[in-house]
């Protein structure tokens, strides 16, 4: 085995993350499902690579300049990648999340130093909304970017650059599938579109939680959402600039009763406590593989990507409290408490 090499600075730690065989989920498709470990980045999310490549690409433009100010609106994760890149890089930042999201994202934001702005959550449309405050403030402030993490291409090129060439060494140039869930779909897109610039037979595939529009929209060319999920930092309702001129081959729907299935197997069986997002995708993966194989693949490889820690959602997905009051179905082990 060879350990990571030395690295000349805190930032070269974002990226090159390993990749797991899933075991319970390999058996579940009958052929094998890898999942990479975004929890190992620094902010224990896949949202750091995005964080990173946007920050050094309004470098890169002359718009941030020494002592600036980067500005999002985030489900959280993004936020947290933004706090360690601009510590790193001696700027500000100012993170505006709906208030809704896990309490342990936001204690974890005023932690790292960031000024957070928490509003209700409402409708894109609605000027309100967390994206249109967070470009607000952003006009506002002297010397600040606004992330756009949404819209930002620089978001997808983190996946198309680092992400995807690191699956395709991992697993020695031989993936068959790649899916995982939207939420500015960087990731999907990014990774799908690297992948295919090494195979074009990859198949790509969305895997959608309820209350997203995007299932129908791939499936049907209609943008229209149906039921509704709690899973944090995916769900998109519209193409984002991220996802434009993605081709997606084929499309699941996962529900977050099924996604917490395999949370739950992926902590008792595997050791791996993850997010629900995490959960969502090795479904969607699950689905992907079975496909492939139905479709006479020999052996195929389905990748996909594990988002974020666990240990960020204690209060809601591994508190039995939470669940039951979101009507889910409490882990076996969580049902005394
Ligand atoms: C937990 C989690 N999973 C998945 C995603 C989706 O990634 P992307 O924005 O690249 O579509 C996010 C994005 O914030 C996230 O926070």
């Amino acid at each position: 085995m060879t350990s990571p090499p030395a690295r000349a600075s805190a930032l070269d730690l974002i990226g090159n993350t390993p990749i797991v065989l899933l075991e319970g989920a390999s058996e579940a498709a009958g052929c094998e499902i890898w999942g990479k470990c975004e929890f190992a980045n620094p902010g224990a999310s896949v949202k750091d690579r995005a964080a990173l490549w946007i920050v050094r690409d309004a470098e890169k433009r002359g718009e941030l300049r020494p002592g600036g100010t980067v500005v999002e609106g985030t489900a959280g994760n993004t936020g947290i990648g933004i706090a360690l890149v601009a510590n790193a890089l001696g700027y500000k930042c100012v993170i505006v999340m709906p208030d809704n999201q896990s309490q342990e994202k936001m204690a974890t934001l005023r932690a790292l130093g960031a000024e957070l702005v928490t509003v209700p959550p409402t409708k894109f449309a609605d000027p309100a909304h967390f994206v249109h405050t967070s470009r607000r403030i952003a006009e506002e402030t002297e010397n600040a970017i606004w992330a756009n993490q949404f819209d930002n291409v620089a978001n997808r090129r983190a996946h198309i650059e680092s992400t995807a060439p690191e699956i395709w060494e991992q697993l020695e140039g031989r993936v068959d599938g790649f899916t995982c869930a939207v939420g500015t779909g960087g990731t999907l897109a990014g990774t799908g579109m690297g992948l295919r610039e090494k195979d074009e037979n990859v198949r790509i595939a969305l895997t959608d939680p309820y209350g997203a529009a995007l299932f129908n929209y791939y499936a049907h060319g209609e943008l229209k959402a149906e039921g509704s999920s709690v899973a944090e930092g995916i769900g998109q309702g519209r193409i984002t600039a991220n996802l434009e001129g993605l081709e997606v081959d084929t499309q699941f729907r996962v529900s977050d009763e099924e996604g917490l299935q395999w949370v739950a197997r992926l902590l008792r069986e595997e050791g791996l406590c993850l997010g629900l997002s995490s959960g969502i995708n090795v479904a969607g993966a699950v689905m992907l593989g079975r496909q492939l194989v139905a479709e006479g693949r020999e052996d195929p490889r389905v990748a996909t990507i594990l988002c974020d820690t666990g240990f960020r959602y204690l209060s809601t997905l591994y508190n039995a409290e939470w669940l039951r009051e979101k009507g889910l179905p409490v882990f076996d082990w969580l049902r005394s408490s």
